[in-house]
């Protein structure tokens, strides 16, 4: 797929810089690599879970005393006011920062205690982010793109595979025909589409979705819950989404409502 080497290591630098997805290691544990990839029936489970941003002068409870649990394969959407805290519980179970207090397991392991290694490791893995501003990088290609997460650390899969299998996730998102586009070239669904599709790229057990439609009109909106929905059922994956939009929620699965640092299932 041709990235010559000076953008290569441009890109794995910013990519390092945007996930810290910058060390591996191997996890002694359990004896396995620091993904998770154990079969556990929850995929998440958040027990009293607790963040409190200090600032000068103020400190902000955003969370206070969460539960939450998640089967594994099944598909929920977090709701909530601008401001709330969604975002500080989606890099909390994305282990990109550290709560004040409480445990949270993904997959039967806690992830609150891992090292910074064990944290990218656990990334690089496990899990598929999908970020509320997409961050495409410009310099590269829709499927160059794609394949920025094996430019991070130790990929044990071949290299053919992952780019079989990045033009494969790239058909399934409806984008094998803009592979070589640069993303000023892309509609705003279609960016999207290319962030859906490198979220996949490592088959993460968990997707975690941060408000991905909020910047789309609604048809694009519903065929990216459709998008994700189906990845769900054929690939089993748990995904976590972020919405401001209620009705798409209901479509997409489980509802919570985060209020008050708590969260609180939505009746249906
Ligand atoms: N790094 C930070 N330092 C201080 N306050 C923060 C930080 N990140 C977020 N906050 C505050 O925490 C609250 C929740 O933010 P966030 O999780 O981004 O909300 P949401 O995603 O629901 O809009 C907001 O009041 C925000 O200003
Ligand atoms: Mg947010």
């Amino acid at each position: 797929m041709g990235l010559e080497d000076s953008k290569l290591s441009a890109v794995a630098y910013t990519w390092n810089l945007l996930t810290t997805f910058s060390y591996t290691l191997w996890h002694p544990e359990n004896g396995l690599p620091g993904g998770v990839s154990v079969y556990h029936p929850l995929m998440i489970e958040v027990r009293n879970l607790s963040k409190v941003y200090e600032t000068p002068g103020e400190s902000v409870k955003v969370l206070d005393g969460l539960d939450l649990t998640v089967g594994a394969g099944e598909v929920v959407a977090l709701v909530g006011p601008s401001g709330c805290g969604k975002t500080t519980l989606l890099n909390l179970l994305g282990a990109m920062d550290r709560p004040g207090g409480g445990s949270i397991l993904i997959n039967g392991r806690d992830i609150t205690g891992f090292t910074p290694e064990e944290a990218a490791r656990f990334r690089n893995r496990s899990l598929g982010f999908i970020f509320q501003q997409h961050h495409l990088l410009p310099q590269l290609s829709v499927l160059e793109n794609v394949l920025v997460p094996r430019l991070a650390g130790d990929w044990e899969e071949p290299a053919e595979e992952t780019d079989k299998r990045a033009r494969e996730l790239l058909d399934r998102v409806g984008l094998g025909h803009r592979i070589a586009h640069l993303p000023w070239q892309l509609s705003g669904g279609e960016k999207l589409r290319t962030a859906v599709a490198r979220a996949l790229v490592n088959r993460p057990s968990l997707v975690l979705a941060d408000e991905p439609t909020g910047l789309l009109d609604q048809a694009s909106s519903d065929k990216v819950a459709d998008l994700l929905l189906q990845l769900n059922r054929e690939e089993g994956v748990t995904v976590m989404v972020v919405t401001h939009n209620i009705q798409l929620a209901r479509r997409i699965g489980r509802t919570f409502a985060l209020a008050r640092g708590k969260l609180e299932e939505v009746p249906e």
